[in-house]
């Protein structure tokens, strides 16, 4: 993984709920480097503790984050493909849909150190925490956070050479529409969660009419992928299923 200076520290993560924990563990154990791993399960109140002493650097303190504060951050399988594309296709621009606390703008502008990046994020709070970790990280120059609603923000009239689409789920089809014309040639559209934690193969398994919802619209979004006469679309077995949408001509 990118990242800066190393330094040690611990970390307790207390929640109520034991799947929150183990399901966090999963995360600390699949996106830190270097950690070793120790849940502890208290019983009255319902408590798990996670405690984990690790090595830190900017990569895993934004994981670390993501972790405790339940933000929707990249899986750890997903954020592989993510580096390996970049270290392979070394784009010179990249539009990021989706910036949450700006884990994966970093971690790209930190492992390519021609790139630039712009990312959207339309939850203030979500884009002064990702404001803070680029100055952090010292990116301000490489990396353009522009805050606000995706749908509507201007953004600079360049080419993209990859265009990530990480953002509400129900939109994508319209992301896609209005960020595609700005592809290069032989550039590449991800979108992240094309499985939508199993749910989009299996509707049945959900009974909540806001992700049902939301299933449908991921549905018509492959299928507006797959029957699209412009791009062709392959779509990964990885983390949540990821979309690697390219121009036919291309
Ligand atoms: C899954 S998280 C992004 C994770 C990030 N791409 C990463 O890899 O670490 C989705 C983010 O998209 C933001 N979002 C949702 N709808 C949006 C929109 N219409 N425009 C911009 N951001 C949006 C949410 O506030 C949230 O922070």
């Amino acid at each position: 993984m990118a990242g800066h200076a190393f330094r040690f520290g611990k970390l307790i993560l207390e929640t109520a709920c034991t799947e929150t924990a183990h399901a966090a563990a999963g995360l600390a154990a699949g996106g830190m480097q270097n950690s070793t791993l120790t849940v502890f399960i208290l019983r009255k109140p319902l408590h798990a503790v996670l405690c984990y002493d690790y090595a830190m650097n900017t990569f895993d303190e934004l994981t670390r984050y993501g972790i405790v504060h339940l933000v929707p951050i990249l899986q750890a399988d997903s954020m592989e493909y993510m580096e390996s594309l970049l270290k392979s296709l070394r784009p010179r621009t990249f539009l990021e849909i989706g910036t949450a606390i700006g884990r994966t703008a970093i971690d790209a502008a930190s492992l390519l150190p021609e790139l630039k990046v712009v990312t959207i994020e339309k939850d203030p709070e979500m884009a002064a925490i990702a404001r803070q970790n680029i100055r952090k990280a010292d990116l301000e120059e490489r990396i353009v956070l522009i805050e606000g609603d995706a749908l509507e923000t201007e953004i600079p009239r360049q080419e993209y050479d990859l265009i990530f689409i990480d953002a509400a789920k129900g939109q994508y089809q319209r992301f896609f529409e209005r960020y595609s014309p700005y592809l290069s040639k032989d550039g590449l559209i991800l979108s992240d969660n094309m499985f939508f934690h199993g749910l989009v193969e299996h509707p049945e398994r959900t009974n909540n009419r806001h992700t049902k919802g939301l299933i449908k619209r991921l549905k018509r979004y492959r299928e507006f992928l797959e029957s699209n006469e412009e791009f062709e679309t392959e779509i990964l077995d990885t983390g949540d299923g990821i979309a690697i949408t390219r121009r036919k001509n291309a």
